[in-house]
This record gives structure tokens, C-alpha cells and sequence, in this order.
């Protein structure tokens, strides 16, 4: 067997070679014109999705939900969210996508549940087998039982008048976490999971799932920059015990993938999660390349330089090569719009979206795009709080005024449009038709001000797009195995504009280029990378088909060099 043959995948790890795409099904596509995206409005654009290559589709939720966290909190884990559609509906879009060979995966949110839950509202009445399916707390009203903080901001405990206790809740405190302690919790968990698994999925990405087991006692944390507590249900002491029952439980159809998101967890902790002898999850969204210039707090984001990101994104390369498997993303619908972010949303837009598109495409891992991305959308401006909608931000701004730290919105408006979430979640950009085309009435959310340029039709018109680019993209990864199973070696680490690396699978070899600079830059390729026999295979400027030693690259320009295939 040659080395190549040896790191194929089996059948069942077809999620390696695949690439995933991520819609946001309030922003997608409104069919039925009330101005919030719903399911066929997504069914109305598979075929987009099958002219993109994309091999599989993660929805974020669509579940019945009062919508707090936009879905994030839910209230019946059976049902459709009825501005979404229903269950009919869902079934239709799941057939459209088999049909075209793309895999469906679910969103997986049982760290918390909505209030308005079944589950939550018969706990609180302490009603028979519910009342501890919840992480209740006794002490007097105006004392959080400890120090913990929600992820959005202040206390993670509220008072509850009703049973005169206190819940934990690690996010809105409309999403009180379940209590993963009770295996009557974990048995109902499991139900869900496997009636989902029978209307015929392919697998779950999984809501912070490293959070659901919260240490003994619950002793407070250590108050520091970030969030207090996060010691004590990161990666707490049941979490592979649960997923391993998951995993038997539920999971034993190893072809389906999982993806587990796992804020906090270094290369090691995700060995555990990810590696032979780990708790069986496919891979993990890690936080580290998306977080590393957080200074303490999100919202204190920007500070960063090319030799820091290159070298998180190393350490994930090589951290894993032997045992488990990356994810790659640079933004989704938590994270601001990667050109906004990594390139230039301004001048070179294309180009840098482009370059971004090479590198989550070029790097070892499973790419995942988030919708609008393909087209190079940008963070949009908002430029009073009544245009936001996201309860992060509308908490933090709240926070800050009442702490004084800040005297009105201008204050904070940097911050909010460098990181909030909500730039992620205006309207996808289908035409420069009112509205982008998303909705024919009223979107919930207001559209990015650059829809007449950015969109999906003109990008369609113009071969020079981003969207041709990553259609090309997408068919090299999936022509080229060097590109998804090649050891990688990143090339002159302290380099500040270019990020440079080698791909290496047997006779197979590939050199990666890309500058990160608006300046253009004379990159000099390392004595013992071997150049003989490489040749153009994607860039997003003209470039000579075969590389010397030393070349320049204009701004944001990106190259991949390929030897030929080898295959048969
Ligand atoms: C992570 C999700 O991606 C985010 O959108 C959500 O707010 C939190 N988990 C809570 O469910």
C-alpha cells in the first residue's frame, strides 16, 4: 500500500475530504416573504449550493424557540420553529439535499434549553421526575449562589420567584443549562438525538458541548480578564464520560459526523475529544485562532499580528497531524465576517477574500464556509443600537452604560462593528434587488449597505469572482489529496506578511503563498523547499505556472504550486 493509499479515508470518514457549508436560516432566504429566512427558502437554493461543490450542509437550529439567542434557545427539540416552516418542510429540504449528494447535519444545543421548555417549566414547579433536570440552587435572593459568569454578561444565576431558587444558566437566562448530572437528563437527551437520527441525518454539530458537565459543588471560579468560572465547566470532570455514553448510545454509526464546539480547549484537550483514544468525536471547532488577540475580552479584539495567527494555526497543523482532525473556519455566525477581519473589506475586498478562501481550503483540516462568504461579504455598519439584534451585543452595551464605562453607543460602536455578532447575521446578498433579494418584505435584521456590488447574481456574471474562485477552490481540494491529507510545514514563521507553507504526501507536494499585506512583497522561498516539478494550480492574480526561487506578490495575492497527480 503506497502512503497515499494508507491516509485515505474509510467510507465512514468521508467528512475529511468533504467541505461543509453553514447556513444561518434566519438570514438565508425568505420564501414566504415576512421578512425571516425559512426552510424553502433554503430548498429554493440547493441547487446553488450543488453548483458551489459543497459536499454537506450544517443548519444552525430551526427548532421551535422564542428565539432569544435566535434559536439557541429551545423549547421544543421536536418541532419546527414556525417562521422556519415545519416538519414537512424540513423533510422536503432534506430529500433536496440527498438528492444532490449533500449531507445534512444538525444543530445540537443540550448544554441549555429554553424557559420556555417543557423540561424547565415543570421543573420549576418540581414536578415528579423534571425536578432536578435543571442545575437548581438554594440561597436568598440577592446572593448568586457563587461567582460564576454568563457568557453574555453578568451573573449566571437567576432568582427564580416561582421555586424561590436559583438556576444556573451559562448564557441568557432565557437558556438555563440542563443538568447533565440526572441520567433521566441524559436518557431524554439521547431520545431526541436518535429520533433525529431516524428522520435520516448525517450527523450533529454540537453546541458547546465541553460545557455540560459543571465540577462538584460548584465552587466559585477565579475572577480574572474574561469570564469567572469558565475553570469549572470547561472540559469539567464527567465530560468524555457523558460522550463516551453519547457515543455508545447513540453514535455507534460511525459514518456520521460530529463536530463538537469546544470553546477553551487547547491542542491536547482536543486530542481527548478527537484522537483513537478520545470520546469519538469527528473534530472539534477550537476558539484559539479566532480568540488569540481577545486581550482578557472579546470586545478588547484587533490587536494581531501575521506571526500570531500563523503560529496558532501551526501549532492546530501539526498538534493533530498524527491523531484526530482539524476543523478550518475563520468566521461563522458567532465571529465577524473573516475580510473584514484577516483582509481588507475596502480596497481589496476580492482579493483578500480570495486568500482566505486559499488558505481554509489549502490547510489539513475540513474547510467549513459561512454562507456569504463565498461571495467576500464584509461587517456592516450599525450605527445605532436600535439596528442590532443580537442579545450579546444589546448586553454589553447595556452593561457598559450602567457600569459607566462608557458614556452612549458611540463609545462602543468600534467594538461592535470589528467583532458583534450581527455581522455575521445580516441578510445573505442574492441580488441588488430591494432587500438583496432576501425577503420580498420586511427583513428582521437590516441588509449589509454593499449589497448592490456584493451579491450572488453579479458574482455569478463575473468569472473573476470570489464565487468562481472558490467553486475552483473546492474542486482542487476535492481533486487533490495532497491537499487534504499532506503533513503540513509552515515556512518562515516570523515572516510578517506572508503566510508559507508545504504540503507533503508522498511523491506529492504542494507550496502554499499567501500575502497578508495591501503592500506588495518580495517572498523568497526557502532553500530546501524543492520547486522542481511544482506548477500553478490556483491563485488569484496572474502568476507564472512555475516558481523560482524568488518572486513578488502583489497585494493580498495568494498562490498554490502543485506537482502533478499522481494517481491513476
Ligand atoms: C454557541 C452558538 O454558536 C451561539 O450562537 C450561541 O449563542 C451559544 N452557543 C449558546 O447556545
Amino acid at each position: 500500500m503506497s502512503s497515499v493509499e494508507t491516509k485515505e479515508a474509510t467510507d465512514s470518514q468521508w467528512w475529511k475530504e468533504a467541505v461543509v457549508y453553514q447556513i444561518y436560516p434566519k438570514s438565508f432566504n425568505d420564501a414566504d416573504g415576512d421578512g425571516v429566512g425559512d426552510l424553502r427558502g433554503i430548498e429554493r437554493r440547493v441547487d446553488y449550493l450543488d453548483e458551489l461543490g459543497v459536499d454537506a450542509v450544517w443548519l444552525c437550529p430551526v427548532y421551535e424557540s422564542p428565539q432569544a439567542d435566535n434559536g439557541y434557545d429551545i423549547s421544543d427539540y421536536r418541532s419546527i420553529h414556525p417562521a422556519y416552516g415545519d416538519m414537512d418542510d424540513w423533510r422536503r429540504l432534506l430529500d433536496a439535499l440527498h438528492e444532490r449528494d449533500i449531507r445534512l447535519v444538525m444543530d445540537l444545543v443540550v448544554n441549555h434549553t429554553s424557559k420556555e421548555h417543557e423540561w424547565f417549566q415543570r421543573s420549576r414547579r418540581r414536578d415528579g421526575e423534571y425536578e432536578d433536570y435543571y442545575i437548581w440552587r438554594d440561597g436568598s435572593p440577592d446572593e448568586p449562589p457563587n461567582n460564576w459568569e454568563s457568557c453574555f454578561g453578568g451573573p449566571a444565576w437567576t432568582y427564580d420567584d416561582e421555586r424561590e431558587q436559583w438556576y444556573l444558566h451559562l448564557f441568557d437566562e432565557n437558556q438555563p443549562d440542563l443538568n447533565w448530572r440526572n441520567p433521566a437528563v441524559r436518557d431524554s437527551v439521547y431520545e431526541m438525538m436518535e429520533w433525529w437520527l431516524s428522520q435520516g441525518i448525517d450527523g450533529f454539530r454540537m453546541d458547546v458541548i465541553n460545557l455540560i458537565s459543571k465540577a462538584e459543588d460548584l465552587p466559585d471560579g477565579e475572577p480574572g480578564a474574561g469570564q469567572t468560572g469558565t475553570e469549572h465547566f470547561f472540559n469539567g470532570p464527567n465530560i468524555h464520560e457523558y460522550l463516551r455514553e453519547m457515543r455508545d448510545r447513540v453514535l455507534s454509526d460511525d459514518s456520521l459526523l460530529t463536530i463538537g464546539e469546544t470553546p477553551g480547549v487547547g491542542v491536547d484537550d482536543a486530542k481527548e475529544y478527537v484522537g483513537s483514544d478520545g470520546s469519538g468525536l469527528s473534530m472539534v471547532f477550537q476558539f484559539e485562532h479566532v480568540t488569540f488577540d481577545h486581550d482578557g475580552h472579546k470586545w478588547n479584539a484587533g490587536n494581531w499580528s501575521l506571526a500570531e495567527f500563523k503560529e496558532v494555526l501551526s501549532k492546530w497543523q501539526t498538534g493533530l497531524e498524527d491523531d484526530g482532525w482539524n476543523s478550518v473556519y475563520l468566521n461563522n455566525h458567532d465571529q465577524p465576517r473573516m475580510v473584514s477581519r484577516f483582509g481588507d473589506d475596502g480596497d481589496y475586498r476580492r482579493e483578500s477574500a480570495k486568500l482566505l478562501g486559499t488558505l481554509t481550503h489549502t490547510l489539513q483540516g475540513t474547510p467549513f464556509i459561512y454562507q456569504g462568504e463565498e461571495i467576500g461579504m464584509t461587517n456592516a455598519s450599525f450605527a445605532s443600537p436600535d439596528d442590532l439584534r443580537d442579545v450579546e451585543s444589546l448586553n454589553f452595551i447595556e452593561e457598559s452604560l450602567e457600569r459607566s464605562d462608557v458614556q452612549s453607543y458611540e463609545d462602543v460602536r468600534d467594538a461592535i462593528e470589528y467583532v458583534g455578532r450581527d455581522n455575521a447575521r445580516t441578510p445573505m446578498q442574492w441580488s441588488d434587488d430591494p432587500n438583496a433579494g432576501f425577503t420580498e418584505g420586511e427583513p428582521w435584521i437590516q441588509c449589509n449597505s454593499n449589497y448592490e456590488t456584493v451579491n450572488v447574481e453579479r458574482a455569478r456574471a463575473d468569472e473573476d469572482s470570489v464565487l468562481h474562485y472558490y467553486r475552483d477552490l473546492i474542486e482542487l481540494r476535492d481533486e487533490r489529496d495532497v491537499l487534504v491529507y499532506g503533513e503540513f510545514e509552515l515556512l518562515l514563521p516570523d515572516h510578517p506578511a506572508v503566510f508559507a507553507y508545504t504540503r507533503t504526501l508522498g511523491d506529492e507536494r504542494g507550496l502554499v503563498v499567501l500575502n497578508f499585506e495591501s503592500e506588495p512583497v518580495e517572498f523568497v522561498v526557502p532553500a530546501d523547499v524543492a520547486l522542481d516539478g511544482l506548477e500553478l494550480a490556483i491563485a488569484n492574480a496572474d502568476a507564472p505556472t512555475v516558481p523560482s526561487d524568488s518572486f513578488e506578490l502583489g497585494p493580498y495575492e495568494a498562490r498554490v504550486y502543485l506537482t502533478p497527480t499522481q494517481h491513476t
